[in-house]
């Protein structure tokens, strides 16, 4: 067999994004404009985007970062509270500002502390929403203290998800950078209603990846990574051509000073090479075939998008992930597996 040395997929999307706002925006986006032509910006701004009128001037805030020859578009997300508004939701969506609702279990991650502490507080809007067919994204971690922290995931399928969509079987979910094979028997064993998005980090390192040598703060991101057992049960489910899986980074950019600390944020930033680096498991998979799928057509479809019109072509050629993203006014960030290698790049 010949190896695989390009391949040529229609222009991808990332449906998990952190763009944050101001400086920090303007140096990451171009990263992801280049490569992604729609993502799914996440709301975990300070204060978090409540609102659709909020979501709209973020939007433009986003889209005045852009580079002039970008051609990109954010698509933008509710961050749920307790006393969220049902109607200003829905009307969201149904006038395109909102693509989907993000539920952060209060306490779970970065600027989560405005997110749901019960469900049954929410329930009035899941089920507006499930009627409105708007998608529910979300963390799905634990956050009850006593609950080992590489077992959050597996506890909030059984606590949490699987109760609410046993409840409200019409709405739509997205489990977002799942971790675990609990979480992936879990997404096939329901119905269409249930997908999951799989970070590039998550299919690349296991939690050994935050010992080495030392604590690792730029391995660190919520969820954690776990035990490598389950890093090859999500490669084996992204590669595997179920539609029920779909690209979402997670990319989370935090300053070099917040991550290097003695309290470091979680969060990896991915963007600057995210693509070439999950094309590189697919590869490794032998599976490029279902590549396509993965990064470009079931995203779209779980959504009731169409896909992207153009395509976009990565060829196997060496190349380094850069060192450091500066930001306006002296800080940096560090991507994922800065001045490593990378085998695939994409071909401008
Ligand atoms: C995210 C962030 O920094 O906003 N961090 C992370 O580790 N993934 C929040 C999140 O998605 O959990
Ligand atoms: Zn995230």
């Amino acid at each position: 067999m010949t190896e695989t040395t390009d391949i040529t997929i229609r222009h991808p999307d990332d449906w998990h994004l952190h763009l944050r706002d101001g400086d920090m925006l303007k140096a990451v986006l171009p990263f992801t404009a280049r490569r992604f032509a729609r993502a799914i910006v996440m709301p975990n701004l300070d204060p978090p985007v409540t609102t659709a009128a909020a979501a709209e001037a973020y939007r433009d805030r986003i889209t005045a970062a852009l580079p002039a020859d970008a051609s990109f578009t954010p698509l933008m997300t509710c961050y749920l509270t307790d006393d969220a508004d049902a109607g200003d939701i829905v009307d969201g969506f149904a006038t395109g500002i909102f693509t989907a609702v993000k539920l952060f279990p209060a306490g779970a991650t970065t600027n989560s502390a405005y997110g749901v502490t019960d469900m049954g507080k929410v329930l009035g809007v899941l089920e507006r929403m499930a009627s409105a067919g708007m998608p529910l994204l979300v963390h799905g971690e634990a956050t009850d203290p006593g609950v080992d922290v590489f077992d959050r995931e597996a506890v909030f399928i059984d606590r949490t998800l699987a109760p609410l969509l046993d409840r409200l079987p019409g709405l739509k979910v997205v489990f977002e950078h799942i971790t675990t094979s609990d979480a992936v028997d879990f997404v096939l064993s329901r119905g269409d209603n249930l997908a999951a998005t799989v970070t590039v980090h998550h299919l690349t390192i296991n939690r050994n990846a935050l010992f080495e040598a030392g604590i690792n703060p730029h391995m660190y991101c919520l969820p954690v990574a776990k035990r490598e057992p389950h890093r090859l049960a999500l490669r084996k489910a992204v590669t595997s051509g179920s539609v029920k899986f779909f690209l979402g980074t997670d990319s989370a950019p935090h300053a070099l000073t917040a991550k290097e600390a003695a309290c470091g944020c979680a969060g990896i930033f991915s963007a600057p090479a995210a693509l070439e680096h999950y094309a590189q498991v697919f590869d490794e998979e032998n599976a490029l075939d279902h590549f396509e799928a993965f990064a470009s057509l079931n995203g779209p479809k779980f959504y009731g998008l169409a896909p992207n019109e153009g395509q976009i072509t990565l060829t196997k050629t060496a190349g380094t992930v850069p060192d450091n993203v500066a930001v306006k006014g002296g800080g940096a960030v560090k991507p994922f597996l800065a001045g490593q290698p990378l085998e695939w790049a994409v071909v401008d």
